[in-house]
């Protein structure tokens, strides 16, 4: 038996809501518009599923026709919103993948490396001249007592170096801490340490009540020296502070020693550095001070002055630095600007 056709009026009304639902699914540029389109032309109360449930109020002979003909739209819409949740669920997972890229070999942002300070490299220079002919490296407390800093190197309690236009003293003053104003307290405390012989350099950090300026800063950098063995003399001072000229200043560089008071040496001298290399010519330049070490501090530090002699020096590491590079201003070495420091390379 033939089967009839669905009515005219019914395919009508089933081909425009599948048209319908078919520009929907189309538009729906996201897996949510299209759930939208979905229930709106597919869904509960949509025309779709009213004609659906209208089937019942059709003629039983009309309405297999009329089932086939809802379902086949039905199903069309059906695929095609299945075909195109597919294709929005990739377009969508491959817009996250993008946004979510990590480039696995892009290079870290670059950052300048630190370096260090050409000060302390200056110092280390310094004392590795030393080392090499077998000195050691002593230390001692920037936070010092009195007794080191002026009484075992035999200066007077009225010396006017002790004055507090001088010194920092710490407070409680039955403490007597003093920041040390040099780092001759590091002979002493060597003297009263080591075995003999001693050979030792100190560098050190020292303070002063002195104002900034172009050739003073308050806290400073000194590089103390101290030989005590038999047979001593300002020979071996004098070369050993040549050898250490030479190295700083260049081959022709020599030392010069003017007679001076310090109570800690006997005899005393300034010590000058004849500068091949100074801007505008070589020239003597003030270096430090050194001398033979006074009888009186070996005895305070219980080294007997019949069987040894010593000899000592101290000079400052921002003046080297100064003469050795021509600085015009101390102050550029302490005010941490990176472009003072990279001119002399960025050691770390
Ligand atoms: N301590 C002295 C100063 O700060 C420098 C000095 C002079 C150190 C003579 C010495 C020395 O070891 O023998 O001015």
């Amino acid at each position: 038996m033939p089967q009839p056709d669905a009515s005219p009026e019914l395919s009508a009304r089933v081909d425009a809501a599948v048209e319908a639902a078919l520009a929907a699914i189309d538009a729906a540029s996201t897996t949510a518009e299209l759930q939208a389109a979905k229930s709106a032309h597919n869904g509960q109360g949509s025309e779709l599923a009213g004609l659906n449930a209208s089937l019942r109020d059709i003629a039983p002979e009309e309405r297999k026709a009329a089932g086939q003909t809802i379902g086949a739209g039905r199903a069309r819409v059906a695929e095609a919103i299945a075909a195109r949740q597919g294709e929005l669920a990739a377009a969508e997972e491959a817009a996250q993948l993008e946004a979510e890229r990590v480039d696995v070999t892009a290079l870290p942002r670059l950052r300048a490396p630190g370096g260090r300070h050409p000060l302390s490299m200056l110092a280390d220079e310094m004392t590795d001249v030393f080392v090499g002919m077998g000195w050691e490296v002593a230390e001692g407390p920037e936070l010092e007592h009195e007794w080191y800093n002026f009484d075992a190197l035999n200066v007077d309690p009225d010396h006017p170096a002790r004055s507090e236009s001088d010194t920092f003293y710490v407070a409680p003053a039955e403490r007597h801490l003093v920041l040390r104003t040099q780092t001759s307290p590091v002979q002493a405390r060597s003297m009263l340490t080591r075995e003999l012989p001693i050979y030792i350099v100190a560098p050190g950090r020292v303070y002063r009540t002195d104002d900034i300026d172009a050739t003073h800063l308050p806290v400073f950098t000194q590089m103390e020296g101290l030989a005590i063995d038999k047979g001593l003399t300002m020979a071996h001072l004098r070369g050993t502070l040549e050898h250490l000229a030479r190295i700083m200043f260049g081959e022709e560089a020599k030392i010069r020693l003017r007679p001076n008071y310090f109570p800690f040496t006997e005899p005393s001298a300034e010590m000058d550095v004849w500068h091949p290399g100074m801007r505008g010519g070589p020239r003597w330049v003030e270096w430090g001070g050194c001398g033979m070490v006074n009888p009186n501090v070996l005895r305070a530090t219980g080294v007997d002055p019949e069987v040894y002699s010593g000899f000592a020096f101290g000079m400052g590491v921002e003046r080297t630095l100064q003469f050795r590079y021509q600085l015009d201003d101390m102050r550029d070495m302490i005010e941490g600007d990176v472009r003072f420091t990279e001119q002399f390379g960025m050691v770390i």
